[in-house]
């Protein structure tokens, strides 16, 4: 039987759920862990965890998100079998910038250790490879919860998504082979627990720290850069990011203005 997106089930390549629980041993973050084959949307299944009280720290995990969602209302596209799609439903004591900042460190550092490939963070929280994007990050927060989604192209290619091919990747296309995705994930969320732990615990030095490092490696810093916001365009010249996240933009007019969201176009 063909699924509704016209693969065959058993040519879907499975996700290995029991040798991700083996990389999370001793890790907060992805206790308890729910995998599902199948589901619309990490983040919407994690919100409703969240709302009935889930434990900080439970991981939802896919082999197929077939209604993803992404920022500012887009879709997240993902095929069966092939990305990484997860969510954690968190109750973070700092605020929720933090939090994009420790995610996007905490991918850039997996990609360059089970990719070996050289991964760039741009302004509010994508993970580039060689100017393209290879995940994507989405905060919801509501009361004491946040859910925190994460996804990464991982195998395949996105040569048949017109819309996206130019700007975004998978890592298999950048490596030129295919990447095992639960040692991905468990090198994730293993750097991702460290700092979370760090940010639950010593906020004061976290912060900072983690805020140093997330801004060295913004690739959008010092270009002339043009941000989106729901119609509304800022430019300017990028001078950097405040100690909240946000970006400093030097208008044209000579104004600078602080940027606390949007996309970079
Ligand atoms: C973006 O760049 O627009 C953010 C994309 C976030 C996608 C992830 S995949 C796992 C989680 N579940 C969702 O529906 N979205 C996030």
């Amino acid at each position: 039987m063909e699924s509704s997106t016209g693969a065959a089930p058993d040519d879907v390549p499975k996700f290995a759920v029991d040798v991700l629980r083996e990389h999370l041993i001793g890790c907060h973050l992805g206790h308890p862990l729910v995998y599902l084959p199948e589901v619309p949307s990490t983040n919407t299944y994690a919100l409703r965890l969240a709302r009935e009280g889930a434990n900080d720290g439970t991981l939802v995990i896919t082999n197929f998100q077939s209604a993803g969602r992404g920022r500012t209302g887009r879709v997240w596209q993902s095929q069966p079998g092939q990305h990484l799609a997860l969510s954690l439903v968190l109750h973070p004591r700092f605020p929720p910038q933090f939090l994009v900042m420790a995610s996007a460190l905490a991918v850039a550092a997996a990609v360059e250790d089970q990719a070996q490939l050289r991964a760039e963070l741009k302004w509010p929280n994508d993970v580039l490879v060689a100017g393209r994007k290879v995940c994507g990050i989405l905060i919801e927060s509501s009361g004491d919860y946040a859910v925190l989604g994460i996804g990464v192209n991982v195998n395949d290619s996105l040569a048949h998504a017109a819309d996206l091919r130019d700007r975004a990747a998978t890592l298999a296309e950048l490596t030129g082979c295919p990447i095992a995705r639960e040692p991905l994930a468990g090198a994730i969320l293993k750097r991702l627990d460290e700092l979370y732990g760090q940010l639950q615990d010593d906020s004061a030095i976290a912060q900072p720290a983690i805020r140093t490092e997330w801004a060295s490696r913004l690739v959008t810093v010092g270009r002339r850069t043009r941000v989106v916001q729901s119609g509304n365009v800022v430019e300017g010249m990028a001078q950097g990011v405040d100690e909240g996240g946000a970006l400093v933009l030097l208008l044209d007019s000579g104004e600078r203005r602080m940027v606390t969201w949007g996309d970079i176009e």
